[in-house]
């Protein structure tokens, strides 16, 4: 079976004028059903590969291929629909949205991608994750933990 997302020879350079590249030429293929670890020391590129792979930061050169196409030659709808119903990313920094409270942190990437019908999951999966009682609550009032779990 083909890979899910496949990464050819991705680089990323952040600044087009220095000679400094952040993330040195890269191949990986992610195959369904498997987990990854990528490990390496501050700095060395992680968030920047993962950022790519998940489809928020396009690559200086290389390709990311998603089933096959081009992620970033789609058009941006298309990536954005990608991203929203395919892509589950917990970000090191949570990026919960601070006025909104944790239930509707968890609704809100189901409002955008019309997904009405996930809504009565969300009880659900609230008591899985242990923050059913949380649900009325702003992040700010979480342990880092229960932010995570939101995220
Ligand atoms: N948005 C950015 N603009 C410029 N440089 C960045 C940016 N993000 C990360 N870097 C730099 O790229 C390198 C790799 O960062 P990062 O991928 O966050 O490393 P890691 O997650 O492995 O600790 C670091 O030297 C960092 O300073
Ligand atoms: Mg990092």
């Amino acid at each position: 079976m083909g890979a899910l997302i496949e990464a050819s020879r991705i680089c990323k350079r952040y600044n087009q004028k220095s000679n400094n590249m952040e993330l040195k030429e890269t191949s990986l293929s992610i195959e369904k059903g498997k987990i990854y670890v990528i490990e390496g020391k501050s700095g060395a590129g992680k968030s920047t590969l993962l950022n790519i792979l998940g489809g928020m930061e396009k690559p200086t050169s290389g390709k990311v291929y998603y089933k096959g196409k081009s992620f970033y030659d789609l058009k941006d709808s298309d990536q954005a629909a990608i991203r929203g119903e395919k892509y589950g990313f917990v970000f090191q920094s949570f990026q919960l949205i601070p006025e909104l409270t944790v239930k509707e942190n968890i609704e809100l990437p189901l409002i955008f991608t019309n997904r009405q019908e996930k809504m009565d999951k969300i009880a659900e999966l609230a008591r899985h994750l242990g923050i059913e009682n949380q649900l009325h609550k702003l992040p700010d009032f979480l342990s880092g933990g229960e932010q995570q779990r939101v995220a």
